[in-house]
């Protein structure tokens, strides 16, 4: 049976996280993937600290396993969100887009486990300095805002820079992600684009049918002149914004205007002209749309068979 010390220290039954992802990550998915044994994690990023709260006590009201928050620390309202996750007892704490350590003190005061993301080595050996629990090394395959270092180069470093557990992100999405990461250092993986189209993934069935069609190179990297990159699927937005990047007449506020809401309108309305489909490269193999049981499972049994032919290797 795989296990690893992620699930110790989280107290799951298979080193499987489920990425917070903003506008998407509520608390019907969250429960789904913890009553499966991995960790969901509810997004705080497109909510309000009311919604924040209710989602936080509907998934309690759905398993009575562990869960997560994510808190984009960039993002409005985040120093509320920050107390209330201590007010709601939530267990694990993720971050992103910013350095948690202001509000590290009442967090591990709290008996949160916090695990931030980490995009370079330098991060991560911070993120341990100041009392992470385990860091998340998220490599510039995954969806979502993206660093510049790939998952396979950017893991082993960080494994070999610090002594919390490492979990792996981007590019991941069945079992031999899963194992090709536990060989690397990690200690588990965090899923996110995989889990778009889970059953309990309430986006608009546009994005998923994108999903399940895209291709390898189906995915774009946007918003590096702005220092903000995100990868997301090729729409007819996503190739404007990038012509227009690379374009010096066109001014700074022109362009975030072009991207501002354009995941919620992917999210929300699937629209084509309008929408943001952000998603990583992994989009490619993804086929099926399946309940996130079915998921955690079919890559915890793959990578155990994997893992189990290890020795055929030598000779
Ligand atoms: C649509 C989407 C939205 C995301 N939003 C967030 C977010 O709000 N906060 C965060 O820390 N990471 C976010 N991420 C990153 C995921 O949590 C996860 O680390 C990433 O998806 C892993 O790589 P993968 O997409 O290859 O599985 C997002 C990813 C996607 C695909």
């Amino acid at each position: 049976m795989l296990r690893s010390k992620v699930c110790d220290l989280l107290k799951i039954e298979y080193p499987i996280l489920q990425g917070g992802m903003a506008w998407i990550a509520d608390a019907a998915l969250a429960s789904a993937v913890s009553e499966a044994g991995g960790l969901g994690i509810i997004s705080a990023m497109g909510t309000d600290c009311e919604r924040l709260r209710s989602e936080i006590r509907k998934v309690k009201t759905l398993t009575d396993k562990p869960f997560g928050v994510n808190l984009m620390l960039m993002s409005p309202g985040v120093e509320d969100m920050a107390k209330l996750v201590v007010e709601e007892g939530v267990p694990v704490v993720t971050t992103g887009a910013g350095n948690p350590s202001k509000y590290m003190e009442a967090w591990l005061a709290a008996g949160i486990k916090v695990v931030p993301v980490a995009a370079s080595v330098a991060f991560a050996r911070l993120m341990e300095r100041i009392g992470a629990s385990a860091v998340i090394a998220e490599g510039g395959e995954a969806g979502g805002h993206v660093g510049d270092t790939s998952t396979m180069a950017l893991v082993p470093q960080v494994c070999d820079a610090v002594r919390i557990p490492v979990i792996a992100a981007g590019g991941i999405g069945d079992g031999r992600g899963l194992a090709a990461c536990l060989m690397l250092g990690a200690s588990g993986v965090q899923m996110g684009t995989r889990f778009l189209v889970a059953q309990e993934c309430g986006i608009h069935e546009n994005y998923k049918k994108k999903i399940l069609k895209a291709s390898d190179i189906a995915t774009l990297v946007t918003g590096r002149r702005s220092g903000h990159p995100i990868r997301t699927l090729k729409s007819p937005l996503a190739r404007r914004y990038a012509e227009m990047e690379f374009d010096r007449s066109v001014c700074d506020d022109q362009l975030s205007g072009l991207r501002a809401g354009g995941l919620k309108k992917a999210v929300l309305d699937g629209s084509e002209s309008e929408g943001y489909f952000m998603a990583g490269q992994i989009a490619g193999m993804i086929r099926e749309e399946q309940s996130a049981r079915d998921i955690v499972r079919s890559v915890v049994s793959e990578a155990e068979e994997l893992l189990k032919r290890c020795d055929a290797w030598l000779v």
